[in-house]
């Protein structure tokens, strides 16, 4: 099938070149020129595992092409996915102006039926808004064609995006009316339900708020498992423990019950925020998901504070781990933006080590900040090190050798990846969270 992906970024660029991987021909459209130049050389503006490999197979046999040109690319395509930002605006509502931007220019150059399918996640009712819109401009040309909005919204994880998208747990699509639009999204999705990947229908409504629902429930799990990490503390309690002990009951399980320093990254704060402002906007108060934010701030505070109160002042810290999560470049409400302002504030220096942020990370950050070659790098001279972020480089790190390069002997843990007594024992004095 002939499809047009809008937005190359995080989700547009996976989607993309895993639709052209499973046979579809696809144009990724940005209006970023410098990121579809680089596009069409075959480089991935973002690190993501096996992503350029697939974008160079694309390229290679025909099947993926760039272009900053929407309008050129519409009179080929059946299906168009808008995956454009939707970053956090005006009270944390998601700020809809891409969206209606890729809906407009729609509405203003179709001259055929198209399924347009909102890939962003965008607030119950969005769909409905872009579906008028669309429909207001092609009946204003006195063009007969149909537009269905169709809700597909994108359940990827950055730094697992490619397995993700190729093998989801689920493909949710809400569609109301046409049935053809329902059809020709089946049809497109074929190749990954052929191997057993359900395809969930519903209306478009529902599908809007599966996504946020999704999104803040897994960040209320965080909350929930960081919320006892102050309990365990004050009492000797350990939350390893206490979380393994909750997750082996199938009615739980244990994942996204790993205690640390909150949450981060481009989705959830935002999706968690943007739910409660859908919540205001229709009289509803959703204490759950107000919570789950504001343990998510206090948790990240609560570290910081710890690690100023234990630092002698003038200290040298590296950190390790500067984007939100591993196996991935992206900064967007990263931990470490804020941690390291704190210390730089407070008169520190830092020297900061990631694998494959440090070039995104380098504009967001305090100009003082040093960059290392290596975590032991980082840590030469250091009088603390502090975990923020859980590559797999960090986890085998030589404890004996790290005190070797140190001054000092703080460890400061933020995603409790170490085991305490390892520490103690290479002669570090450990700090985690809840142990
Ligand atoms: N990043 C994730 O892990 C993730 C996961 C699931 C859902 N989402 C949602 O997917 C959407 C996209 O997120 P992302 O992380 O890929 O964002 P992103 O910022 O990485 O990418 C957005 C892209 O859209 C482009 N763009 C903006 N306006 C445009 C326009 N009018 N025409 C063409 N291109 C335009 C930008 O240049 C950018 O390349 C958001 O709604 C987000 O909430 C993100």
């Amino acid at each position: 099938m002939k499809i047009a992906v809008v937005g190359t970024g995080y989700v547009g660029l996976v989607s993309a070149a895993c639709f052209a991987e499973l046979g579809h021909t696809v144009t990724g459209v940005d209006i970023d020129a410098a990121k579809v130049e680089m596009l069409k050389r075959g480089k991935s503006p973002i690190y993501e595992p096996g992503l350029e490999e697939l974008i160079e197979r694309g390229l290679r046999e025909k099947r993926l092409t760039f272009t900053t040109d929407l309008t050129a690319v519409l009179p080929d395509i059946q299906v168009l996915f808008s995956a454009v930002a939707t970053p956090p605006g005006e009270g944390a509502k998601a700020d809809l102006r891409a969206v209606f931007t890729v809906a407009e220019t729609v509405g203003k150059h179709i001259d055929h039926d198209l399924v347009f399918v909102n890939k962003s996640t965008v607030p119950v009712g969005t769909g409905k808004e872009c579906e008028t819109r669309i429909a207001k401009l092609i009946k204003e040309r006195g063009v007969s064609c149909s537009v269905p909005v169709v809700s597909n919204p994108e359940f990827l994880r950055e730094g697992m995006a490619v397995t993700d998208t190729l093998m989801p747990d689920r493909i949710v699509i809400g569609a109301n009316g046409d049935g053809w639009a329902r059809e020709k999204m089946q049809e497109l999705y074929r190749p990954i339900t052929r191997v057993g990947k359900p395809i969930v229908l519903m209306n478009r409504e529902s599908a809007e708020i599966v996504k946020y629902a999704a999104n803040s429930f897994l960040a209320m799990k965080i909350s929930f498992i960081n919320m006892l990490t102050e309990l365990c503390e004050k009492t000797g309690g350990n939350i390893r423990n206490i979380a393994a002990g909750m997750g082996l009951d199938d009615r739980i399980g244990p994942r996204f019950l790993h205690a640390g320093i909150g949450y981060g990254g481009s989705c959830f704060p935002k999706d968690v925020r943007a739910l409660l402002a859908t919540a205001g906007e229709y009289g509803l108060d959703f204490p759950l998901i107000e919570a789950t934010d504001r343990i998510n701030t206090h948790q990240r505070k609560r570290f910081f504070e710890k690690i100023l109160a234990t630092l002698p002042a003038k200290s040298t810290v590296a950190v390790w781990g500067l984007s939100f999560n591993p196996k991935t470049d992206d900064m967007r409400e990263a931990p470490s933006i804020d941690c390291i302002k704190a210390l730089t504030d407070a008169g520190h220096t830092v020297r900061a080590y990631d694998p494959f942020a440090m070039e995104k990370a380098k504009p967001l950050l305090p100009s003082s900040v040093q960059f290392a070659n290596s975590p032991i790098d980082a840590a030469n001279g250091a009088d603390a090190t502090v975990l923020l972020t859980e590559w797999d480089i960090f986890r085998g790190v030589d404890l004996g050798e790290l005190k070797k390069m140190m001054k000092g002997q703080d460890l400061f843990d933020g995603r409790n990846v170490y085991e305490p007594e390892e520490v103690k024992a290479a002669g570090l004095t450990y700090h985690g969270i809840g142990l």
